[in-house]
């Protein structure tokens, strides 16, 4: 199991969110193709949810694939799906040993059968552990909120109240949201928890994802320490 810094409970941290961009950027920059930045975005998105958990961090999210990303070249889609598979076949034991308890969010009906029965091993294999990590896979904000409400009507919910959504969030079963980070310069959320990042902070970086070192999440955490969360209503010190 990892080794727990504890610094997160001190900073009031519970539940942090990656918006992991600039993998292709990265990989031009190289003259490589961009699925040379694909894979080295893989690699560092292991070594970043390692440090989420020495930093005690009960919750991680990233957003790996998005509903929107069906639009790139064939080429670059297939990539993506080698590269996801081989992750769920290789790094996803590694991932195990930081106490790690996979949550893949969105539909993954698109998925080939081999993914799905991968998806569904690893959810199986790591529901007792510890730190949640939960990844977007053909995952939208908008189209979680949908299936949330298809869930409430199936159910017989009418006239939910906010917590009946939340409980038919994805993120069901984690902290609410206390920060959402996205690399690569772009400050927007594309389709990224629009649900839960109602009261989150943001932590917009010009670094791209492949380019992120598990000190900057320390950093980020630092620096998310000094906000001043207000949820609507006033501090003390400022009544
Ligand atoms: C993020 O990196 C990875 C995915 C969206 C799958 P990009 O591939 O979007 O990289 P840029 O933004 O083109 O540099
Ligand atoms: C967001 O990045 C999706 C992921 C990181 C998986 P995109 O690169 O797809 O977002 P846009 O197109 O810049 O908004
Ligand atoms: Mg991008």
């Amino acid at each position: 199991m990892a080794k727990v810094d504890n610094k997160a409970p001190e900073l009031n941290i519970h539940h942090i969110a990656f918006i992991m961009d600039g993998n292709g950027r990265w990989a031009k920059k190289r003259g490589l193709p961009r699925e040379a930045g694909h894979k080295a975005g893989a690699a560092k998105f292991k070594k970043i949810v390692e440090r989420c958990c020495e930093l005690g961090i009960e919750a991680s999210t990233y957003y790996v694939f998005s509903t929107e990303n069906w639009k790139r070249p064939e080429k670059e889609v297939n990539a993506l799906m080698k590269i996801l598979e081989q992750y769920l076949d290789d790094g996803f034991e590694d991932l195990m040993k930081n106490n790690v308890k996979y949550n893949f969010m969105g539909d993954m009906s698109p998925f080939s059968d081999s993914i799905k029965e991968k998806i569904k091993k690893i959810e199986e294999l790591s529901s007792g552990n510890k730190f949640i990590v939960n990844l977007g896979l053909n995952y939208g904000g908008r189209s979680e909120i949908v299936h949330a409400i298809k869930m409430l009507n199936e159910k017989g919910i009418s006239g939910p109240t906010e917590d009946d959504i939340s409980k038919e969030m994805y993120t069901k079963g984690s902290p609410e949201l206390d920060l959402i980070v996205r690399t690569g310069g772009d400050v927007r959320l594309s389709n990224f928890l629009l649900w839960q990042s109602a009261y989150a902070e943001f932590y917009f970086m010009d670094k791209l994802w492949p380019d992120m070192e598990p000190k900057d999440v320390d950093e980020i955490v630092k620096i998310f320490g000094t906000r001043n969360r207000r949820f609507g209503g006033v501090k003390n010190e400022e009544e």
